[in-house]
């Protein structure tokens, strides 16, 4: 019996083949920039080219507070290397790979840190939520403040399904700030990260969109 040929040109449509790439949403940041996203006491404004030299101050002041906990910190050693995070917030957002935002205080609009939306992926609709602030910014609720609106925005506006944050196991402010989300434990991940010479374990948490 001849073998039966497949036509080539044959389409058979299979269960869930359609293709589904691009699945967020990222509003354009001249829009945002526009509009930035207001919370009691913040806005929160896509980082742009010319934050360079704010975000060099903040991390410059803060750097003790910051770099026991972000590895980073020690290669932000030079005004430069804000100016090139700065312009890569700026290309990320523009190729949805990352939407990164100054908190600024509301009144004064002076930079009191970061919050942002790293390796998003779209075919996922998923991400990962860091933060920081200046030591002087702390102790009075702005990141959960800024953090929350952050996650909405995702939420509401990206059309998020899945959002991931990751914490060292032992850094009790950020694991509050987590909690106070809403984010629900998931696992640790043991010495995900070196920082400080140190190896930290991670607790991982993530919130859905369909969670309460
Ligand atoms: C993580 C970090 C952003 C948390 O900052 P924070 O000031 O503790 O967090 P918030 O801005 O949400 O403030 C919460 C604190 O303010 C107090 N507070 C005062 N007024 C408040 C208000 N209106 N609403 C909420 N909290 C308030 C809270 O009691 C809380 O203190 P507590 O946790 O000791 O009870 C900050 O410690 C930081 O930048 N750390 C270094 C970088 C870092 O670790 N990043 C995260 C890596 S995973």
């Amino acid at each position: 019996m001849p073998l039966k040929t497949r036509d080539t040109n044959e389409r058979t449509p299979q269960p869930g083949s359609q293709p589904v790439a691009h699945l967020l949403s990222i509003p354009p940041r001249s829009a945002v920039r526009r509009a930035p996203v207001e919370t009691g006491r913040t806005l929160l404004v896509p980082l742009e080219l010319t934050d360079g030299a704010e975000l060099w101050e903040a991390v410059e002041g803060s750097r003790w507070h910051l770099e026991r906990w972000l590895p980073w910190v020690p290669f932000n050693n030079a005004p430069e290397a804000s100016a090139r995070y700065a312009e890569a917030c700026v290309s990320d957002w523009d190729t949805g790979r990352a939407v990164r935002f100054a908190i600024r205080d509301r009144q004064s609009r002076e930079l009191l840190g970061v919050v942002g939306l790293d390796s998003c992926v779209h075919l996922h609709r998923s991400c990962e939520l860091g933060y920081w602030l200046k030591r002087e910014a702390t102790g009075r609720g702005i990141m959960t403040e800024a953090a929350r609106a952050c996650v909405d925005f995702a939420f509401a506006r990206m059309t998020m399904h899945r959002i991931r944050c990751a914490a060292a196991t032992d850094n009790s402010a950020s694991l509050r700030v987590i909690a106070r989300l809403g984010f629900r434990f998931e696992g640790i991940a043991r010495q995900a990260e070196l920082v400080s010479a140190r190896w930290l374990d991670h607790a991982i948490f993530a919130r859905l969109s369909s969670d309460e």
